[in-house]
């Protein structure tokens, strides 16, 4: 099958990429289909706080070490993710209820894995899921003791460590354009934090779809290109029973909008998915590329 991420480079954009990690990398044949189909990389699990930095001065970095080499060696892009999340978070940082030792937690934890990278990750997540549905602040250790400053200090650390990285706010649920989480919860307040100063300079989607979600996740991107941020990304795509146009529909509104510059899918196989219920992705057990993927090979 042709490289998705090839023709989409062709239309202009940065990339079509996959998450990833070491354990399927080495397995069956997900790093030649990445090698041949993809063009960045996204480690799936391996950079997530509860793996790399399990405690208060420990770092594991064999994981994301090896899909940072083999990304590098190939020339394919990587997104870091993700730096502040109250999921998959390490248990001493959720502990913290002091303002300046969560502050030092943070930005130590920046600095050692964004500077460990330095100039080898494109994108980094600085913060991961911090809305709740109607917009509002999500509840987190992070929120209870930093309210929002937290996102000046996480996007001020990143961009202190490493300059060339674009950084990102990232969110699930931005499928809808009229949806709270979208206009009250991103919208509003990235407007807000950009007037302020803090250095963010993308929006993500992610894009975990259900059958037909395809149409609102392409309205939605052109509302959340209309902030004053300088791009937009669709971050981790699977669309549970899609029918053939729900990846047409997010790959055409990409296209369609100039700011929005990737699409990331959440893996390669449908049974290796997160949520592998509807066989939400481009690859089946074989590792044969879907009528999804050759509708998107069609469109571009
Ligand atoms: C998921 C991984 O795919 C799973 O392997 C893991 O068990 C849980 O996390 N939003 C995100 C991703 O930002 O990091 C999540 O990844 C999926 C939802």
């Amino acid at each position: 099958s042709q490289s998705i991420d090839k023709l989409f480079k062709a239309k202009g954009k940065d990339f079509y990429g996959a998450a990833t990690d070491q354990g399927r990398l080495q397995a069956g044949k997900n790093a030649a289909i990445i090698e041949a189909n993809f063009g960045q990389v996204t480690p799936e699990n391996s950079m997530k706080w509860e793996s790399i930095n399990p405690r208060q001065g420990q770092y594991n970095w064999g994981q994301a070490d090896y899909l940072v080499n083999w990304a590098t060696e190939r020339n394919k892009t990587i997104r870091g993710h993700t730096f502040v999340w109250h999921s998959q978070l390490a248990g001493w940082v959720n502990n913290l209820n002091n303002r300046d030792q969560l502050t030092k937690a943070i930005q130590d934890h920046i600095s050692a894995v964004g500077g460990r990278y330095k100039g080898k990750i494109a994108h980094w997540d600085v913060i991961n899921e911090m809305f709740n549905e109607d917009g509002s602040l999500r509840n987190s250790v992070f929120s209870r003791v930093l309210g929002e400053g937290f996102v000046k200090i996480a996007f001020d650390a990143a961009r202190a460590t490493d300059p060339s990285a674009k950084l990102y706010i990232n969110d699930y649920n931005l499928d809808q354009p009229n949806y709270a989480k979208v206009t009250r919860g991103m919208v509003a307040n990235v407007n807000k934090w950009l007037s302020q100063g803090i250095p963010i300079d993308g929006i993500g989607t992610q894009g975990h779809l259900q059958s037909g979600g395809g149409a609102g996740l392409a309205q939605t991107i052109k509302v959340l290109a209309a902030t004053n941020v300088k791009e937009v990304a669709v971050t981790e795509l699977d669309i549970q029973n899609s029918n053939n146009n729900d990846y047409v529909a997010v790959t055409r509104g990409c296209l369609e909008e100039p700011k929005c510059r990737s699409i990331t899918v959440w893996g390669v196989r449908d049974q290796d998915s997160w949520r592998p219920q509807g066989n939400p992705l481009l690859f089946d057990s074989n590792y044969n590329a879907k009528a999804n993927y050759n509708a998107i090979v069609q469109l571009l």
